[in-house]
């Protein structure tokens, strides 16, 4: 596949993979994406996964003929994309590797060497002439790994993004949801703690003239290339990108989820422009995380557990904590047969995010939704709506 005259993608997908990063189910795949620029100077920008060496070096060798790369551009330690980096040196030894400083020390880490005879450290701001093209390297500390670089260049005004831009899928199958949905679930549950960084990114990428994004995962995106820059920008600075209402519950015995769906239809009733109901023990939790930094209101509905909060429901909020996440509405809804103290509890644990508001009205049930409770639920809505 050409990107342009002289950039050709070498990537591979992944159809095998079970959990993506030890923990995202990826049911269209995974991509793991290179590049080869190919210029008086060959560059190769990042290897790919340890179970695809070979099908990504005849793509390689297809691509270059007998050449031999001058350059292997390393921007991300993660095996993902480097762990093919020693059995490259292997069949190159000649080829230098570029990366960071920290991308040489996770290399030495991961290889037990950081090839002193390739090495070439670079920082904010080195270039690298391949003739025509020119490199600019940008560091992008935390966007995913603080090693990160990304790479400009300005003979095709290419970004190489590294994980930015990223989502998950392989290329070969169709994605029906297009690529918002996939992009996100992977950006909050990888980058998603990281928005001030990715901020930072972006500033970097503003001042750019830039056609074509080349990320590491996903497609190579070179069309309305603001659509994407502005979800980025949304999701990076904790915004709200659409109207409506995210309800996340657990239910033991199905009274806290017949209060949750009583909720989605009261709100549904009052014209909120869209609910999202997920049942935390039975979806995908990435999923769930996605949908909450996605609208600006969210509730949470869980039963008191063994003095603390159902499990689904602890993970979940520690998560979204651990995440970062800010700027919402949430309200809450506990049940408890003797002692309700779930709504207590989910407060104080998000009561660690920034600017978070808590709805006036609370739902506490005993049990079973009474019709006090249903009462409750519906001046819940009324705030939500
Ligand atoms: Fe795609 Fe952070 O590795």
């Amino acid at each position: 596949m050409n990107i342009t005259d002289s950039i050709k993608y070498i990537g591979v997908n992944d159809h095998e993979i079970d959990l993506f990063e030890g923990q995202y189910i990826v049911p269209n795949g995974m991509a793991y994406n290179s590049y080869v620029i190919i210029d008086e100077k060959v560059a190769v920008m990042d290897t790919i996964d340890a179970d695809f060496f070979d099908e990504w070096l005849e793509k390689l060798q297809k691509n270059i003929g007998n050449r031999k790369p001058d350059y292997l551009v390393v921007q991300h330690m993660e095996p993902d994309h480097s762990a093919n980096i020693a059995n490259f040196i292997k069949e190159y030894p000649e080829t230098k590797i570029v990366a960071s400083a920290m991308a040489f020390t996770i290399m030495k880490n991961f290889f037990g060497t950081d090839f002193p005879e390739n090495k070439i450290v670079v920082g904010e701001g080195a270039k690298l002439n391949l003739g025509k093209h020119e490199l600019t390297f940008m560091t992008a500390p935390m966007v995913h790994w603080p090693e990160v670089i990304v790479t400009y260049d300005s003979c095709d005004k290419v970004l190489f993004s590294a994980d930015g831009f990223g989502k998950f899928g392989a290329l070969d199958v169709e994605d029906e949801d297009g690529w918002a949905c996939e992009a996100r679930r992977y950006y909050f549950g990888i980058v998603g703690k990281f928005g001030v960084q990715v901020q930072a990114l972006l500033k970097k990428a503003a001042n750019l003239d830039i056609q074509i994004i080349c990320p590491l995962h996903g497609p190579v995106l070179s069309e309305n290339l603001k659509y994407y820059l502005n979800l980025y920008n949304t999701w990076s600075s904790y915004g709200v990108e659409a109207e409506g209402v995210m309800i996340a519950y657990t239910s033991v015995y199905g009274n806290t989820k017949k209060a949750a769906e009583m909720l989605a239809q009261k709100l549904v009733d009052k014209g909120c422009p869209k609910v999202a109901l997920n049942d935390l023990a039975r979806g995908d939790m990435a999923e769930v995380v996605e949908d909450a930094f996605k609208y600006g209101k969210v509730v949470l509905a869980t039963t008191t557990y063994n003095t603390e909060i159902f499990p689904f429901m602890r993970v979940f909020i520690d998560t979204l904590v651990e995440h970062n996440f800010q700027n919402r509405t949430i309200g809450l809804i506990e049940n408890g047969s003797w002692a309700p103290t779930a709504a207590k509890i989910m407060k104080a644990k998000l009561e660690k995010c920034k600017n978070i508001s808590f709805t006036n009205t609370t739902v506490s049930i005993k049990s079973s939704v009474t019709q006090q409770n249903e009462e409750q639920l519906d001046l819940l809505a009324d705030e939500l709506k």
